[in-house]
């Protein structure tokens, strides 16, 4: 039989659930080529979100789409080089069109391009030293060329975007792409990642160079009533069952969070033989705090003892943390001393805000925090 509920990777298909307005929009921003930048705090769905609609739109054959992850890139010209790397491979369909498409396309810009094929897989290398022999800006233009070329529109989706935020000089860099980016008609952009304070940097302060680049969505959890008709039906699907309470309670368990709602009902299915029940479901949590209990060991170690303080008044539910009563049971320090602390937190997307409310963004270190540290 196989076991239903996935977490850790992009889900498709059965696995993935509701998302039904965000999906239309996305799909309607890359279809007008309106570039689109996905922010969320992490694991909620964004590259799965991406995938459902670039899987909605390959059969339209007047549309290009390119994916890329910039995770390792450590530089620009690192990031040049996947980003031609990418296109060149994925708007060929074949050894021979690729071959074609570069002697197009890239012979003015990049002097040696060699090909290999293993396994038939066909991949292209850059045959240079890019240290000695940088790659110009100008390749950023290759989208356009391609479409206009091609008549073709293009949408091309960037993985874990906030990791030019990393590299040197990456506001000079981030200009230079957006001087590029915005004069291509033919072109979308879709531009996501799994760092939440960092996106935000790039693409909500007003000084930075990609401020209203385009519409910025920001990606709301599934709701609990969504969770329990999907729990419900992988249980009914796989001759399993579950009440609807008892599915809403995995979901609220963990707060609605997509990875952790996959998870805690995995190892609610696995845990019982027929019928689900609440006490199932709470022995299937014990496991899921065990299992992650050296990962968040290890959070508490890297924080300050009063960013842990902070953290413990958090998950006990204080809300008014700058009160004087807070800062003497927790050991806070100043009010000042707090605002330190939070933005800290904030900037190692540990705790989130959502208007003027602090919370602690991962909900089961949250109740981890509450039964290892609570005071109350
Ligand atoms: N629409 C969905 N339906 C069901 N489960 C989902 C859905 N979206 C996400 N998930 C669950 O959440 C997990 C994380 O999803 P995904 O990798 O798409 O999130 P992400 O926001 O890109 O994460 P990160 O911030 O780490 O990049 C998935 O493996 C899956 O378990
Ligand atoms: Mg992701």
């Amino acid at each position: 039989m196989n076991i239903p509920f996935s977490f850790g990777k992009i889900v498709r298909e059965d696995d993935f659930t509701d998302r039904a307005q965000e999906t239309a929009k996305l799909l309607c921003n890359v279809r007008s080529l309106t570039n689109t930048a996905i922010i969320s705090p992490r694991r909620w769905g964004k590259s799965s979100l991406v995938s459902k609609v670039l899987d909605m739109l390959s059969d339209d054959s007047e549309y290009l789409v390119v994916r890329m992850n910039v995770f390792k890139c450590e530089d620009q010209q690192e990031f040049y080089t996947l980003f031609a790397k990418s296109i060149m491979e994925q708007v060929s369909t074949s050894v021979e069109s690729l071959v074609l498409n570069a002697k197009e396309f890239l012979s003015n810009l990049l002097p040696k391009v060699s090909f290999s094929d293993p396994l038939s897989r066909y991949e292209i290398a850059f045959g240079f030293d890019v240290k000695s022999n940088p790659i110009s800006e100008d390749i950023l233009d290759l989208p356009q060329k391609i479409a206009c070329r091609k008549r073709k529109k293009m949408v091309i989706c960037i993985d874990e975007f906030q990791q030019i935020g990393e590299f040197a000089n990456s506001s000079k860099f981030q200009k230079i792409l957006r001087n590029h980016w915005q004069e291509q008609q033919d072109v979308a952009y879709v531009l996501y990642g799994s760092k939440k304070h960092m996106m935000l940097n790039i693409f909500g302060e007003y000084k930075s160079p990609f401020y209203k680049f385009g519409d910025i969505m920001f990606l709301p959890k599934i709701s609990n009533d969504d969770w329990k008709s999907y729990i419900s039906s992988r249980f009914r699907d796989t001759g399993k069952s579950i009440s609807p309470e008892v599915a809403g309670y995995i979901a609220q368990l963990v707060d609605n969070h997509p990875y952790y709602v996959q998870q805690l009902a995995q190892l609610s299915w696995l845990r019982c033989e027929k019928d689900c029940s609440a006490e199932t479901v709470d022995g299937a949590l014990e496991n899921l705090l065990d299992s992650l209990n050296l990962q968040f060991i290890n959070i508490m170690d890297s924080l300050t003892e009063k960013q842990r303080n902070f953290l413990c008044a958090l998950s006990d539910g204080v809300t008014q943390l700058t009160s004087e009563k807070t800062l003497s049971t927790y050991s806070l320090g100043t009010n000042g001393n707090v605002r330190i602390i939070r933005n800290a937190l904030l900037k190692r997307d540990i705790v989130d805000m959502e208007g003027r409310t602090v919370y602690i963004q991962d909900p089961v270190f949250k109740l981890w925090i509450v039964r290892q540290y609570s005071i109350l």
